[in-house]
This record gives structure tokens, sequence and C-alpha cells, in this order.
């Protein structure tokens, strides 16, 4: 079955900011588009807003005057749900509650056609379940668009116990056709992306509960050091504290309290002070008139190093090695086994591996250990962040920071905590990702792909995990699992599994 002919009609019901986003979609793709909300008014102003953006579009240059105005005429709002019977695929966009939903989708069985397709845009509800009452539960596929749906490109196609695969197939192909980018996930909660991106705010929550540094420096070291579009603490200050407190409940709750989605006592305090985000004036950060926005803490200028030495092979961090020579710092060699590290002065240099800098100092009888975090790419990165060991002398660190600036990098020292934050957060989001391929929910083509359109990840986490190296993500997550002793950290059994013969995920 490929994609849906053009001139199936499709019924969007529910024109809020999702459903006039998805009529937006159907409607340029070249479908006639009905439009149906219970309140009237709501169907005008998802018209008018359909408009707003397609003109947009045209004052940009990115849409003809004419494809603009045919686009529009497709858009047919109707006062009743009879007046759409001969829709073929008709998509709910409604309140996010399943017995209301299931009514919906009873009386659009009874309606519709037998070949009509039905599907749901619920970002948190069963399709299985949204499925049950129906006579013919095979018909409907879960189409989980993102917002704003003109633009975001990802659509989860979702199919529940009874969903018919040839129809999800053909949903596939129909996204395809209107320009998005679809991945297929399995009915569970959260789906692919709501699921996997869990661990980019409870990590960075969770170093912030440890107080490894203010919330300006954790997103900081996320968005210039590692890529992510936005730090984690701005990001949920936009999506709004209720809302990302409610999903990471939602999803803690649907996995019968699975410590791997433990909601943060920060967020949930925020939520309690009314301290929403953006849209309240204040969350992480302050948005109110005059206020000022901090800035990440970075290291003063110390003085640099003549000559480094390089022990062994760097692995992802290699980068670094040009950025020395660049910056006039003399770069020896020198042969060693297992992780390479740098050697600074009386310092030595090495990308965590879910220790503390104090116990692998320790453990490693090393006197002056400054472990870096990871970056998306160390050739390029602007920002490191860096932690000292307890045992580490001043002198010894200042010259290592000092080096890294010289290399042209804004270095943030955070607390000694495990993992570090870009690391941890990375591994984590690996990890998830990879429950996911190992729980049957998406492969991991699909699973990378979906936290690249969906959240506009730098990297798919299992492609990260590759390139990092499997077996050091497994001992990252295996010393955040010893360190903290918490079921949160548990490897996953195909990380596990795949660490053994050094297995990647993608070809
Ligand atoms: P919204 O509140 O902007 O719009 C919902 C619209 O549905 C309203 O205009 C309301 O009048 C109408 N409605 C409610 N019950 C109805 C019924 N029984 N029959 C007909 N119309 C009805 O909500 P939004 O944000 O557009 O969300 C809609 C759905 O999309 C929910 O299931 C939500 O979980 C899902 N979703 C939301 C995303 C978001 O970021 N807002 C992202 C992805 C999915």
């Amino acid at each position: 079955m490929g994609a849906l002919n053009r001139d199936v009609k499709v019924l969007v019901i529910g024109a809020g900011a999702m459903g006039s986003g998805i009529a937006h979609v159907a409607a340029l793709a070249g479908h006639a588009v009905y439009l149906y909300d219970m309140n009237a008014e709501a169907v005008a102003r998802g018209k008018a807003g359909i408009e707003k953006d397609l003109r947009f579009l045209v004052g940009k240059g990115k849409l003809a005057e004419a494809e603009c105005v045919a686009t529009l005429a497709r858009v047919r709002p109707v006062t009743a749900l009879a007046d759409a019977g001969d829709a073929g695929l008709a998509i709910e966009a409604i309140v996010e509650r399943l017995d209301v939903k299931q009514k919906l989708f009873l009386e659009l069985e009874a309606l519709l056609g037998e070949d009509a397709i039905l599907a749901s845009n619920t970002s948190s509800l069963s399709i299985t379940a949204m499925a049950a009452p129906l006579a013919r539960p095979e018909r409907l596929v879960g189409l989980h668009f993102f917002n704003p749906a003109p633009r975001m490109k990802l659509v989860e196609i979702v199919s529940g116990l009874a969903t018919d695969k040839a129809l999800a197939e053909s949903l596939h192909a129909t996204a395809k056709a209107w320009g998005k980018v679809p991945v297929h996930a399995r009915s569970t909660p959260g789906f692919i992306v709501n699921r996997v991106a869990r661990p980019y705010y409870a990590e960075a929550q969770r170093v912030l509960a440890e107080g490894a540094a203010a919330p300006a420096t954790l997103d900081a070291i996320l968005r210039d050091g590692c890529g992510f579009p936005m730090g984690p603490f701005e990001l949920m200050d936009l999506i709004g504290h209720d809302v990302n407190y409610a999903v990471t409940n939602s999803v803690f709750d649907a996995y019968f309290g699975d410590k791997r989605f433990t909601p943060s006592l920060i967020q949930q305090e925020l939520v309690q002070a009314g301290r929403l985000g953006r849209k309240s004036g204040r969350g992480f950060y302050d948005y109110r008139e005059g206020a000022s926005r901090p800035q990440a803490d970075d290291e003063a200028t110390r003085s640099a190093a003549g000559t480094v030495t390089v022990v062994g092979d760097l692995g992802v961090a290699a980068g670094l090695i040009g950025r020395f020579e660049a910056a006039g710092i003399k770069v020896q060699r020198e042969a060693g086994k297992g992780a390479g590290h740098i050697e600074v002065g009386e310092a030595r240099l090495a990308l965590s591996d879910g220790r503390t800098a104090t116990r692998r100092a320790d453990e490693e009888a090393l006197a002056n250990l400054v472990l870096f975090d990871l970056a998306a790419d160390y050739a390029s990165t602007p920002r490191l962040a860096v932690a000292l060991a307890d045992q580490c002398g001043s002198g010894a660190a200042q010259l290592a920071i000092g080096t890294l600036q010289k290399a042209g990098l804004a270095v943030s020292r955070i607390d000694d905590v495990a993992g570090m934050v870009a690391l941890r957060t990375v591994a984590m989001l690996a990890n998830e990702a990879a429950d996911g391929v190992l729980q049957g929910i998406g492969s991991a083509r699909d699973i990378d792909t979906a936290m690249r359109y969906g959240t506009n990840y730098p990297k798919g986490p299992l492609a990260w995990a590759d390139e990092l190296g499997i077996r050091r993500v497994a001992t990252v997550l295996a010393n955040l699992r010893e360190h903290y002793g918490e079921e949160r950290y548990r490897v996953s059994p195909l990380i596990q599994r795949k660490a053994i013969t050094g297995a990647t995920f993608h070809e």
C-alpha cells in the first residue's frame, strides 16, 4: 500500500494548535481538508492561522501566491461531522482524554466509509486502548505530529496491538509525500521521542540538584559544547514546567514507576510556585521586564603550558590535538594502553568515564586529575566543561585550564559530579534509546531519526554511542550505576550485550 492518493479527502477534528497545523500540511500537499471543531470559533481561528502561516511563506518567497490561494481553498470548515462523510482519512487533534477520543472514533466509524483510516495525534495515550471499543480497531493508527506541525518534520506513525501493518505503511508513505520525516513506533508510553528525551531534562536537573553548576552554565555546556539547539533549562522554561512535568509524570506512571523516569523535585517545586517558565515570567530564568539573563560561568584566563604530552589514543577527543598545535602548543606523543589522556605539566587531563574525578584519582593514584566532558566535536567546540579531583593541586589545575583556554576553549568548571554533564546526558539518552530498540518500540534508525527531527538533537543518541564507542558508553553507565547504587542508572541489556563484542548500532 503506497501513499494515499491526493484525491482522498482528509477530515481534521480539533482546530487548535495541532489540528490547524495538520490541516495546513495536508492541504498544502494537495488534499481537500474538512476542518471541524466543536467550537465554531476555533475553526475560524484555525483557518485564519493557516492563512497567516501561508502568507508568511509567500512573503518569504517560499510559496507562490496561486498555490497559497489554492491551498486555502482546499481547507473547508464544517460545522457538523456529518458534512465530512466522504473523508478517507480522519485525523483527530482534540482534547487529550481517552474517553472523549474513544467516543469520537466510534462516531467516525459509524459515519465514514469502510476503507476510511482513523488517526490520532495523541502524544501520550495508548493507541491500543483508543482502538479497543471500535468494531474494526485495525483501522486506527497514531499519527503523532510535533508542534508546530507545518515546521517540525517528524511524524511518529504509532501502531497499536490491532493496527493493520499495511495501513501504518500507507500512512508512513503519505507522511513522506507530505514532506515529513516519518518513523514507525509501537504504542508504548511516550512513544519514541517523549520517552527517549526524558534524560535530557532529568540528568540536567539531577546535576543541578547536586550543585554541579548554575543552570546558565549547564545550558551552555550542552548547547555550545554539545550542539543541542537549546540547553535543558531554557528548553523546559520554553515548553512550560507544567507541561514538561506532566509528561515526565505520565511516562513515569505509565511505566509503573520505573526509576529511570523519576520526576525532579526541583521541577515539582517550580510548578508548585507557579514558575512555569516563559509563559508565567519566571522559571529557571527570570523573564520579567528588566530582569537580566545570567551568563555561563567561565574560568578566568590562566597561563598555558608550552608543551603537552598526549599519551595513547584520545578517541573522540583527538580533535583537541590539532587545536593545541594551532595555538602554538607543542604536542608530544607517547604510546599508552586504554583510553588516552593528556599530560599538562603536573596535571592529567582526561575524558570522564563516569566516575568522579576524586574517585578516579584515588583508584589510579593520580595526584592532579582534571576531567573534561563530552563535546559534539572537539576540533571545533567553543566550550568545554572540566571537573577537578579533590586531590588536585590548584596550580596544576590552573595550568591545565589555561592550556585548554589557549586552544580556544571557554572552560566551565563544574563540581566533581559523576559522568559530568554532557557525557552522562548523552550516555543516558543512548541507554533509553537502546531499551527502545530492545523492546521493539522502534528500530535504531527510526529512533535516531525521531530524536534528530522531533527534538533537533545534533546526532541520534545511538549514532553518538557508536561514535563514542559502545564500551565507553557501557562503562560510563556502569560507573553511574555503581556511584549512585540506583536502579535509574541500570545499563540497557542491549548496551551490555553490544559492549562484549564492541558491536555498533548502525552499520
Ligand atoms: P488545543 O487545545 O490547542 O486544541 C484542541 C481543540 O480541540 C480545541 O479547539 C477544542 O475546541 C477542540 N475539541 C476538544 N474536544 C473536542 C471534541 N470532542 N470534538 C471536537 N473538537 C474538540 O490542543 P492541541 O495542543 O492542538 O492538542 C490537540 C491534541 O494534539 C492533543 O491530543 C495533544 O495531546 C496532541 N498534541 C499536542 C501537541 C502540542 O505541542 N500542543 C504536540 C503533539 C500532539
